[in-house]
């Protein structure tokens, strides 16, 4: 049982964690578009694990007997992100969503909801591991410059990149 407050702002995150998945679908695109194809795989992978973030809130909400609202994604705006800048986008993204994740978890802990606060715990660290992710990525970008070779290096290794569900 959760406060109708609590199903709101969880319901709130299931709709952002959504909104990363279209977001890095989009840059997925974006990054194939340039001819970068290992990252438009590593951005596709991302895209697969924002959705499991959302369906892992969605069996959670279902779990607590809330009657889910699904709403409107809104649709990603980038405009002529270049490979670093489709990282750094990212990097941005996945800032913000930590604060509204620690903001959400403070919330669940004022409430004394000790289920709600645990289950979050798991989204707070992932977000650890996110942002060292990004972080790496756009180090070894921010090395190679603008030489061509290098980048290319790095998006075959981007390529290899493969999907396990981080929610099992
Ligand atoms: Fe679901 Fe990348 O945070």
């Amino acid at each position: 049982m959760i406060s109708k407050k609590m199903a709101e702002k969880l319901n709130d995150q299931l709709n952002k964690e959504f909104f990363s998945a279209y977001l890095y679908l989009s840059i997925s695109a974006s990054c194939s578009s340039q001819g970068f194809n290992g990252a438009s795989n590593w951005f596709f992978i991302q895209y697969q694990e924002e959705n499991a973030h959302a369906l892992k809130l969605f069996r959670y909400l279902d779990d607590q007997n809330v009657d889910l609202d699904l709403r409107t994604i809104s649709a990603p705006e980038l405009e002529g992100l270049s490979f670093i800048g489709a990282f750094e986008a990212s990097l941005n993204h996945e800032q913000k969503m930590t604060r509204h994740l620690n903001e959400l978890s403070d919330f669940s802990f004022q409430e004394k909801d000790h289920a709600t606060y645990n289950f979050l715990q798991w989204y707070v660290t992932e977000q650890v591991e996110e942002e060292a992710t990004l972080n790496h990525i756009i180090d070894q970008i921010r090395i190679v410059g603008n030489d061509g070779y290098g980048l290319l290096t790095i998006d075959k290794e981007l390529g290899t990149r493969t999907f396990i569900d981080p929610t099992l």
